[in-house]
């Protein structure tokens, strides 16, 4: 089954968003697999945003990523690399769909709520970062015989 990282940033954790995120997540079927609240120490920030170290907005996205604790999450099912991508809605809330995650919950790009991978690769290599392979935990849900054809 897919995998991806999830992690509700610091914004979203202190507006209490933590269980509408989960709820949305477990409402389209998926299982979460892992889960842990965790301020963030610079060495993870640096490992979790390599492809932006360069990128102008990166100060200011490291200082507000470690400002507060974020939850982490790891979540699978079928796609659901881009099946949390499409729910999370467009890294911009001003572009973000209605329904979407950001699109209901945001206004600005620097206060966007939720991280989610964007390729299986990089869902390997975040989980990896955040959790060991004992944290992971391995159960199936009841309804997913009738989720899946
Ligand atoms: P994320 O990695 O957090 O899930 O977001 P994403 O894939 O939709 O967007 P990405 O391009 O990876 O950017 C990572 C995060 O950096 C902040 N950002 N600020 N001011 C800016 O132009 C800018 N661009 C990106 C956002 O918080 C974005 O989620
Ligand atoms: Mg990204």
């Amino acid at each position: 089954m897919d995998r991806t990282f999830v992690m509700v940033k610091p914004d979203g954790v202190a507006r209490g968003l933590i269980g509408e995120v989960i709820s949305r997540l477990e409402t389209k079927g998926l299982r979460l697999v892992a889960a842990k609240l965790e301020k963030l120490p610079e060495k993870k920030v640096m490992e979790q945003y390599r492809e932006h170290l360069e990128k102008p907005f990166f100060p200011s996205l490291r200082h507000y990523i470690t400002s507060g604790p974020v939850f982490l999450m790891v979540w699978e099912g079928k796609n659901s690399v881009p099946v949390v991508r499409t729910l999370v809605g467009a890294t911009n809330p001003a572009d973000a769909a209605p329904g979407t995650i950001r699109g209901d919950f945001a206004l600005d790009i620097g206060r966007n709520v939720i991280h989610a991978s964007d390729s299986p690769e990089s869902a390997h290599r975040e989980i990896g970062i955040h959790f060991s392979q004992d944290e992971l935990c391995s159960y199936k849900r009841v309804d997913e015989s009738v989720l899946y054809e």
